[in-house]
This record gives structure tokens, C-alpha cells and sequence, in this order.
């Protein structure tokens, strides 16, 4: 059943609605300010937030301005007077997920919560379709790579640690995708970090979050990623880049299931399934002693490979057909353009270092300078025209 937390500065509200709520099976958190409940969300992971509108010295609409910067995803539902049904309206348009006018009846605001979880879910599972329909529409022609697909399925189906392996433009975050969006766990968050992005000591803060003063900068307490993902997936996007310390936390993690916010005592437990993937060679990196073992034997308990495309020619015609389309839709074209034989076969010969992603960029470009006409060798790049170099 859906968690709750009510806040409400009249106590006789909260103890009713906290009663019949609980007995209807929902787990209950009331609090009587906002602020209350901002450190009640801390510990207490609510679907929904059933708040009142006018509290002594504050009103719900700060409560939704502060939610949403850091629980965008936890629908908010106001609860109010009759005579301020406008401020109600305010606080949709601020993001509230619905209103309901006190005083109502215990099974309104049942139905109401039930409406709003109902609405949740679709629209999780709408992101999902939407995701396995277009961006997660893995196209191949090639053997090996249909091979590795039907693998990923089978690893989508077990809560195994996967890791990704391949060069740059692979494909190896929407595989990463496509095993989160075919597992058990679809219905949860897919959360993305990708480990060269952000300086050492940030990055261990945005993984496994930070408590207020753990460093200067520190205002408030933070989760990281690891627990945004609870009961889905997080994706660790060139995991080769963590540090020593982030990768001693990653591995306690992956052998324990728990973890600490940086600067702070408290063990925590999340249920979160690790997807790793790298474009280096890990283990080169090992034994250069650039990424501990235990880590790397905790992470490959399933592997995939992903071949570089100059290793699957045969993939070029559908793929090109299908960026073919994509780009003369981003443009506005209302035909989609030809390649000349002599395109065709420059891609066919060419090495492709940045992959399926360099194929997607190149025929982009080709659409922009072509338009709507055949796209000649004129239109390429250097480095294809000269492709392979005398
Ligand atoms: N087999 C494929 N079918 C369709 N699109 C693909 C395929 N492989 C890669 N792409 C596209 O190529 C781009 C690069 O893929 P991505 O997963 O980001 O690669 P990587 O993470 O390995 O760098 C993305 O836009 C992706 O949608
Ligand atoms: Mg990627």
C-alpha cells in the first residue's frame, strides 16, 4: 500500500485522517509544519503528500515550492477551506497534484488518494513505453549483437550487477535502458550518473548523498542517486573514473546493500540495481592498480560486450534508414532524403571510431547541408572523404 504523509497543523485532523487511513492499510506519517515534514521526508519515503493549505505562519504552497526542488516526483494534495478555493487553484498551477475542500469525507479523499497513485503509475509507465518505443528501439541486423540483446534480456530478468562494456557510441546506455525498462523493476526510477562528470569529492556526494555540514557548501542534507533509485535501477555511466573512496563505498554496496551519506554515521539500506558500463579496458586498469579487483569481479557478475560498429557492417542500413528519418523529421523535411551510391559505400568502408553515435551525428549533418535532396559525397566530412588516409 501507498505511503502518506499528512501535514496538518490542527491535530485533530491529522489523528483522523492518520486512523482511517492506516486502517485502509496505508503507512501514515503525520506532521504539523512544513518544516516538519521536509525532515520527515528524509526518513519516511512517501508516495503522496496530503497538505494543508493555511498553517499557522506558512502555507502548503511552500511546502510544493520546496518540494518540488528536491521530491519532484512526490504528488502533492492540498487540503482546504472552502472560502480559499482559490488559493487551491494557485497551488495547482504551482504544481500541486490535486485539491479536495475541507470538510470532506474519509472515503473522498480514499478515492482521491487512490486516483492520484492510479495517475503515478501511468505516467511511470508511459515514460517506460515511451523509452522502449523510441530512444530503447535497438535496431541490429548482426548475429552477434542479437545474440547480446537476448542476453540482456535474460539479465533484465535477474537482479544481477551488469556491466557494459564498449567503445564510445556503442550503444551501451540504451542497452543500460533497455535492461531496466524489460526488468521487474520498469515500474521504478532509471536513474543516470555518469562518473567523469563531476570533480572526485562531488561526485561521492551526488551518489551516495551528504548530511548537512559534511563540507563547506553543505547547506542541508542531500540523498545521492544510489537512493533516488531505490527499487529501480541506477546507471553507472563510466564507472573506470570513480575514486579510490567512491569505489570502496560502491563495492561495500554491492556486497551489503547499504551505504553512508558523506559525513554521516547512519547505515542506510536502498534496493537498487547497479548497471555499470565503461569504454576502458578494466582490467588493464586492475592490474595497473587504477580500479580495485574485488570491484571489478563484484560489477562483471554479468557482462556485455558491445561490438564496435565496424565490426557489424551489416546494422549500417537500418540504422541509416531509420537516422535517415529521425533527422528529416527534426527538420522538417516532409520527404525523406536519399543517399547516392557512392555515400553508401564511404560508409560501408569507413572505420567508424565514434560508433552508431558518429553515424547519427554524420547523417545529420548531411540532412542539414542537403536538405530534402540526395545527399552526395559533397556533403560529408573530411575525415570521411578522406577516409582511408594514403
Ligand atoms: N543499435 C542501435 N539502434 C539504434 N540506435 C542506436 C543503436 N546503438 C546506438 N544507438 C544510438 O546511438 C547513440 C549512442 O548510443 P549510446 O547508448 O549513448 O552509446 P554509448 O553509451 O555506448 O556511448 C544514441 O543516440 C543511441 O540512441
Ligand atoms: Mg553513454
Amino acid at each position: 500500500m501507498p505511503s502518506v504523509l499528512i501535514v496538518d497543523d490542527d491535530r485533530k485532523i491529522r489523528l483522523t485522517l492518520s486512523i482511517f487511513l492506516e486502517r485502509r492499510g496505508y503507512r501514515v506519517r503525520d506532521v504539523a509544519s512544513v518544516k516538519a515534514a521536509l525532515t520527515a521526508l528524509k526518513e519516511f519515503r512517501a508516495d503522496i503528500v496530503l497538505s494543508d493549505l493555511k498553517m499557522e505562519g506558512e502555507s502548503g504552497i511552500e511546502l510544493i515550492a520546496a518540494l518540488r526542488a528536491d521530491y519532484a516526483a512526490i504528488p502533492v494534495i492540498i487540503m482546504t477551506a472552502f472560502a480559499s478555493v482559490e488559493k487551491a487553484v494557485e497551488a495547482i498551477k504551482m504544481g500541486a497534484a490535486d485539491f479536495i475542500v475541507k470538510p470532506f469525507a474519509p472515503a473522498e479523499i480514499e478515492q482521491l488518494l487512490a486516483r492520484t497513485v492510479r495517475i503515478q503509475g501511468l505516467e511511470a509507465e508511459n515514460r517506460n513505453l515511451r523509452a522502449v518505443l523510441g530512444q530503447n528501439d535497438i535496431l541490429t541486423r548482426s548475429e552477434p549483437l542479437r545474440r547480446i540483446l537476448a542476453m540482456a534480456e535474460r539479465f533484465a530478468k535477474s537482479e544481477a550487477t551488469v556491466l557494459v562494456l564498449g567503445e564510445s557510441g556503442t550503444g551501451k546506455s540504451m542497452i543500460a535502458r533497455r535492461i531496466h525498462a524489460a526488468s521487474p523493476r520498469s515500474q521504478g526510477p532509471f536513474v543516470e550518473v555518469n562518473c567523469a562528470s563531476l570533480a572526485e569529492t562531488l561526485l561521492e556526494s551526488e551518489l551516495f548523498g551528504h548530511c548537512k555540514g559534511a563540507f563547506t557548501g553543505a547547506l542541508k542534507d542531500k540523498i545521492g542517486r544510489l537512493e533516488a533509485a531505490d527499487g529501480g535501477t541506477l546507471f553507472l555511466d563510466e564507472v573506470s573514473e570513480l575514486s579510490p573512496e567512491g569505489q570502496a563505498k560502491l563495492l561495500r554496496f554491492l556486497q551489503d546493500k547499504v551505504f553512508e551519506r558523506v559525513g554521516d554515521l547512519t547505515t542506510r539500506a536502498v534496493d537498487t540495481r547497479v548497471i555499470a558500463a565503461t569504454n576502458r579496458n578494466l582490467r588493464d586498469l586492475v592490474s595497473g592498480k587504477g580500479f580495485r579487483e574485488d570491484l571489478y569481479y563484484r560489477l562483471n557478475v554479468a557482462e556485455i560486450s558491445m561490438p564496435p560498429l565496424r565490426q557489424r557492417r551489416d546494422d549500417l542500413p537500418v540504422l541509416v534508414e531509420r537516422f535517415l528519418a529521425q533527422a528529416a523529421a527534426r527538420n522538417g523535411l516532409s520527404s525523406i532524403p536519399v543517399l547516392d551510391d557512392e555515400v553508401n559505400a564511404q560508409f560501408a568502408r569507413y572505420n567508424w571510431p565514434g560508433n552508431v553515435r558518429e553515424l547519427q551525428n554524420v547523417i545529420e549533418r548531411c540532412v542539414i547541408l542537403a536538405g530534402a535532396g540526395r545527399i552526395t559525397m559533397e556533403h560529408l566530412p573530411d575525415r570521411l572523404l578522406t577516409y582511408p588516409a594514403s
